[in-house]
């Protein structure tokens, strides 16, 4: 637990499962009011407010597509609106699918950019624009992925977005530091989550992920959860501009796990 989490306004967006869900639940625990971005799960954004407020914690959902620039804008004020202010934003929203890249659709790539990438520019440009107004030390997390750094063939999109993602996080770090504002990244590997329901549905494509993961096993959400809460709080006070990876090893090379090479 963090003591400094306490009471204070966090937007999470893509909220409504996986390790936004994660990460909601995690910052209820840590007694933060939460606004809860979903884009299509109404009942389910719903039903987590409903669970939050009979816990005694404080809860909204706000509908929109984070790609959108007005849909974003909505978002910020909805939670200042709501609690009065704002302390952290995740950038959490994100998909994929994968193209032989020769094959990829422009529309496809494009839906990709738009959310992992063009997403997480517009929901931090909220966020800073409140901080800046506010001279407010705040919070952005974003989320990348092992593919900030690993090319992963079939998902030329995602991995252009993922890297585009921490480069866009260094530089706004070092743009912001000067005002206390910290900017960091979550790069998770493997983690169980709708995302990847299907995939690991299918043991041999488990078994062939988990062979690329040195502590052998796919994450939970929960695991990233717990690293956004550290990044959140004032534990985490000296780091900006990072991109944790909670991957199990995998950004390790684990190819060369057994000495080879
Ligand atoms: C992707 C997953 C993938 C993992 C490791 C993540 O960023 O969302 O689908 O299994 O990287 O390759």
């Amino acid at each position: 637990m963090y003591d400094d989490l306490k009471g204070k306004v966090a937007v999470v967006t893509g909220a409504s499962s996986g390790i936004g869900a994660a990460i909601i639940a995690r910052f209820v625990k840590e007694g933060m009011k939460v606004v809860i971005n979903y884009l299509r799960e109404k009942d389910v954004a719903d039903e987590m407010v409903r669970i939050i407020k009979k816990n005694h914690g404080d809860a909204i959902a706000i509908q929109g597509n984070i790609d959108k620039e007005k849909d974003n804008i909505i978002l910020a004020k909805a939670a200042i609106d709501a609690f009065g202010d704002l302390d952290v934003w995740v950038n959490n929203a994100g998909h994929e699918k994968p193209f032989a890249t020769h094959e990829m659709p422009l529309s496809e790539w494009q839906s990709v950019i738009d959310t992992n990438l063009t997403g997480v520019f517009l929901g931090s440009r909220e966020a800073l624009r409140y901080f800046v107004d506010k001279e407010k030390k705040g919070n952005i997390i974003n989320m990348s992925s092992v593919h900030e750094l690993i090319p992963w063939p079939t998902f030329a999109h995602y991995a252009a977005s993922k890297g585009g993602v921490k480069l866009l996080t260094q530089t706004m770090a070092m743009e912001y530091a000067p005002m206390g504002i910290r900017i960091n990244a979550i790069g998770p590997g493997a983690i169980d989550t709708p995302i990847n329901s299907e995939k690991f549905a299918d043991p041999d494509q488990r078994e062939s992920v988990e062979s690329l993961i040195p502590l052998g096993y796919i994450g939970t959400a929960h695991e990233i959860a717990n690293v956004a809460a550290w990044l959140a709080s004032a534990e985490s006070s000296y780091v900006t501009g990072a991109t944790i990876f909670a991957d199990g090893g995998m950004t390790l090379y684990p190819s060369f796990q057994a000495g080879n090479g």
